[in-house]
């Protein structure tokens, strides 16, 4: 079968499965791609030539494994996050293009020189590592208590930060182990915000990652709620909190920066226009 045959097959048998693609023509030439190694260009180059056997037997295993909903991240096992590219498997976290909102906000107000934050959720470690890559001055402090997620927090580590760059990775519950090593002058982090019952609508996809990194409990703010009580002990006087939240939890957000003493607090919007990230300080005094 010709390469361009095999993807306008494909593309037939992606829409067929009810599976989160906006683009099955466009999906299937990138899972050939990955699976061939060929960039978009060496692509167009094969377009006409006869796929071998093995190739076939190659391609049919991502397919395969694609049309069963399983992301498209865990099979070719990486993900773009700002300018890096990140390991992803099951077991962690697929960096999400709106938590880009995060780190653009953070790099743009808070200071360039020394800077110690906190984290709650590390998984892939795409936040701080990001951060880091753009501040070399700032200190992380990543927590992720998801066994399954440290290889690749480790892994990408390794692999996109220099030597010299001081991310520690903190294996275990953030509620536990934080104080151990506040106070810190910000908390930035994306923590799971979904509502219980949201869970069995998501699409087959999402449900393929860790629960515990999207299950916010029955409110969808049990995490949240906690960071915020939990915050203020952690964060030194004036120290920031900033978090992704859900489209719908903008008020709610609101209320606990109120309630436990947050000062000129903010929930900024996504590229969407939607409300997507809580950006406040703890009050002085
Ligand atoms: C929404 S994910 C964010 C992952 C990554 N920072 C990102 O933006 O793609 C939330 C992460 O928090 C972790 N997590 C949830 N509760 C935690 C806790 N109490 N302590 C440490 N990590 C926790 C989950 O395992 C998951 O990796």
């Amino acid at each position: 079968m010709k390469v361009c045959d095999y993807i306008a097959a494909g593309k037939s048998r992606l829409e067929g499965a009810r599976l989160e693609c906006a683009d099955p023509l466009l999906h299937m030439r990138q899972m050939v791609s990955a699976g061939m190694g060929w960039t978009t260009t060496q692509l167009y180059l094969h377009w006409e030539e006869t796929l071998s056997s093995e190739a076939l037997v190659k391609l049919e295993r991502i397919v395969e494994r694609r049309l069963t909903g399983e992301p498209y991240q865990y099979i070719v096992g990486e993900e773009w996050f700002w300018k890096s590219r990140f390991r992803v498997g099951p077991g962690v976290l697929i960096p999400r293009r709106e938590t880009e909102l995060l780190v653009e906000t953070a790099l743009q107000r808070c200071p360039s020189h020394s800077f110690k934050v906190a984290e709650l959720g590390a998984g892939s470690g795409n936040i701080g590592i990001t951060c880091l890559l753009e501040r070399p001055e700032w200190e992380w402090h990543g927590f992720e208590s998801n066994e399954e997620s440290w290889s690749y927090l480790d892994a990408n580590r390794r692999e996109l930060l220099p030597g010299s760059a001081k991310y520690q990775i903190h294996r275990g519950d953030f509620f536990d182990l934080a104080s151990r090593h506040g106070p810190y002058d910000a908390i930035l982090c994306n923590p799971p915000y979904v509502k219980q019952v949201e869970w069995n609508g998501l699409s087959k996809e999402v449900r393929s990652e860790p629960r515990i990194a999207l299950d916010g409990g029955i409110s969808g703010l049990e995490v949240v709620s906690r960071l915020f009580r939990e915050s203020v002990f952690l964060l030194s006087e004036g120290g920031l909190l900033a978090l992704e939240i859900g489209n719908d939890q903008e008020e709610a957000a609101r209320q606990l920066a109120s309630a436990n003493f947050f000062a000129e607090s903010e929930v900024l919007r996504d590229y969407a226009g939607l409300p997507r990230l809580f950006w406040g300080k703890r009050r002085k005094g």
